[in-house]
């Protein structure tokens, strides 16, 4: 099972990356994830990505695209694996697709999340993340137990650096001149799945579910 998850910055990609991959025992992989860690750990990748990711640019595709292909490469994902924010742009796409090909492999599932600009603003602002284990909540529609504090490694939860109202709509336009154009890209490939992302957490990932079992 070897999925991509499409959608605009907020959509819901993480939230239901994560549900699927415990669902199906694959591994969730989100290249923002990826960077935000090495910037964590101070590598010089993370220190390269920040600069972008601060002004919701994209990461150039030369740091991007060979971080994937050797992360899918490991153990863990002979079963499959969950794409989370790659591909992002139709080079990335290409890259990946003829990467796949060279071991007799494609994607199975693209799923793009749909969620209308107007919801993206709040959905962000409400958003907490957690710096250690990468939980995902928001203040209004998905709180922790306890405010404030991851439920699940009990670290406290940090407002991401790039959700600042002005960065979103930055990583909004970044969106639709770069990463709108891989909806056209999968539906060609034919194994683009849209589904309703502005329903309630639960019933996008029945959704989802319904999809997978297809
Ligand atoms: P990345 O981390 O991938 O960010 P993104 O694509 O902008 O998406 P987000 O993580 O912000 O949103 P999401 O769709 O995961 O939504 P979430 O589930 O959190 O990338 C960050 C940066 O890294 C990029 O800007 C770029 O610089 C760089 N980068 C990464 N990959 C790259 C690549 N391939 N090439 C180049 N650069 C790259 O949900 C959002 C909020 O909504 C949460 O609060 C959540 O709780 C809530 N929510 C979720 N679902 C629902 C629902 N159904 N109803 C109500 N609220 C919901
Ligand atoms: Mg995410």
């Amino acid at each position: 099972m070897k999925i991509v998850m499409l959608g605009a910055p907020g959509a819901g990609k993480g939230t239901q990356a994560d549900r699927i991959a415990e669902k199906y025992a694959i591994p969730h992989i989100s290249t923002g994830d990826i960077f935000r860690a090495n910037l964590k750990q101070g590598t010089e990748l993370g220190k390269k990505a920040k600069t972008y990711m601060d002004a919701g640019q994209l990461v150039p595709d030369e740091l991007t695209c060979d971080l994937v292909v050797d992360r899918i490469a490991q153990d863990d994902c002979s079963r499959g694996y969950i794409l989370d924010g790659f591909p992002r742009t139709i080079p990335q796409a290409e890259f990946f697709t003829a990467a796949l090909a060279e071991r007799g492999e494609k994607i199975d599932c693209a799923i793009d999340v749909e969620v209308p600009d107007e919801n993206i603003v709040n959905r962000m602002s409400g958003r907490r993340a957690c710096p250690d284990c990468g939980a995902t909540y928001h203040i209004v529609y998905i709180p922790p137990k306890k405010e404030g504090i991851c439920d699940h490694c009990g670290a406290a939860l940090i407002r991401r650096a790039d959700d600042e109202p002005e960065t979103v709509l930055n990583r909004l336009k970044v969106y639709h001149d770069q990463t709108q154009p891989l909806i056209d890209y999968y539906k060609k490939e034919g194994v683009l799945r849209p589904v309703d992302g502005t329903k309630d957490m639960d019933d996008v990932f029945t959704d989802i579910v319904k999809i997978l079992e297809d």
